[in-house]
């Protein structure tokens, strides 16, 4: 097989590069002053089956062109596979229309990822299972809660009366899963959007969190609103030290210096987006990256 990364997520390509025993391909990616971007392989991959890794967190745009001209690359240097491996995938909580006039940009990405050349997909944790269904190629959607639950499997023990929280209603089903594997009751902060989903309010805690230990449980933090919300109503409703466990550090604005701030004991997540030096610096030993 052959690997390629864009410059979205090199640290990880590496990393499975490394398990896989296989060497990351060599390529250019130029960009010109007019934003244009450029890509040439260093070799051929004529009859290859060839992985492209690539995350499109921020910047996203560019990131989603590097992946698309990539796999548009391999396509025409007459690949034979094309699985375009994306661990976090840009625009999947766009998968419905919910307002009228709307557009679903999450089918638009699963139509352009194709059209580009891909045969395959991957994807860890998308927003939502339907996603799967707006691809026409096949694919794996992959999880990495294994990663995390394994971690916490190993907290457990040191926990006092340990419940999961799930961060709003809408990740009920996943934070019940988590509950269950790790055999612990499972409590909810009601959460309610204001504005146009860019600001989150949490409201009120259905379940009993006092004097307990909370695993707080969502599959990506974004801005840090809900995260932020729901340590400080988790906190004000008696809970003792926070946990907090996602898949995808998107971290947008000021998301890292305002969980950073926050009283929760511990940050448990993985390396689907590479977390920044500086950000990492700001959570010290509170941050956990899984692999
Ligand atoms: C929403 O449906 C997701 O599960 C997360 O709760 C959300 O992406 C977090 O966004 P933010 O960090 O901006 O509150």
């Amino acid at each position: 097989i052959k690997l390629f990364t864009g410059t979205s997520c090199i640290p990880l390509a590496k990393k499975i590069a490394e398990y896989l025993k296989v060497p990351l391909c060599d390529r250019d990616i130029i960009e010109f002053p007019n934003e244009n971007l450029f890509v040439q392989l260093k070799s051929s991959v004529r009859g290859q089956d060839c992985y492209v890794i690539q995350t499109t967190s921020r910047p996203v745009h560019r990131n989603l062109m590097e992946l698309l001209i990539l796999i548009q690359t391999l396509r025409l240097d007459s690949a034979a596979r094309i699985t375009a491996v994306i661990p976090y995938l840009c625009y999947a909580r766009s998968d419905k229309k919910d307002q009228p006039r709307v557009p679903i940009t999450a089918r638009l990405i699963a139509d352009i990822v194709e059209v580009a050349g891909a045969d395959r997909y991957m994807m860890v944790d998308v927003h939502a299972g339907q996603i799967q269904g707006f691809f026409s190629i096949p694919g794996d959607a992959l999880t990495a809660y294994h990663k995390l639950l394994e971690y916490l499997k190993k907290l457990k023990p040191g926990l006092t009366s340990p419940v999961v929280v799930s961060t709003d209603l809408g990740f009920a089903k996943k934070a019940r899963n988590i509950a269950e594997v790790l055999d612990l009751p499972l409590a909810f902060v009601e959460k309610r959007r204001t504005g146009n989903d860019a600001k989150a309010e949490a409201l009120t805690v259905i379940g009993d969190v006092q004097n307990r230990d909370v695993i707080l449980v969502d599959d990506e933090i974004d801005t840090g609103g809900s995260m932020d919300n729901a340590i400080r109503i988790l906190t004000k409703m008696g809970a003792k030290d926070v946990y907090v466990t996602f898949v995808h550090a998107v971290f947008s604005g000021n998301a890292a210096e305002r969980l950073s701030a926050s009283p929760a004991k511990r940050f448990i997540t993985t390396d689907t987006i590479p977390i920044p030096e500086a950000s990492k610096l700001l959570f010290g030993d509170r941050l956990v990256i899984l692999s």
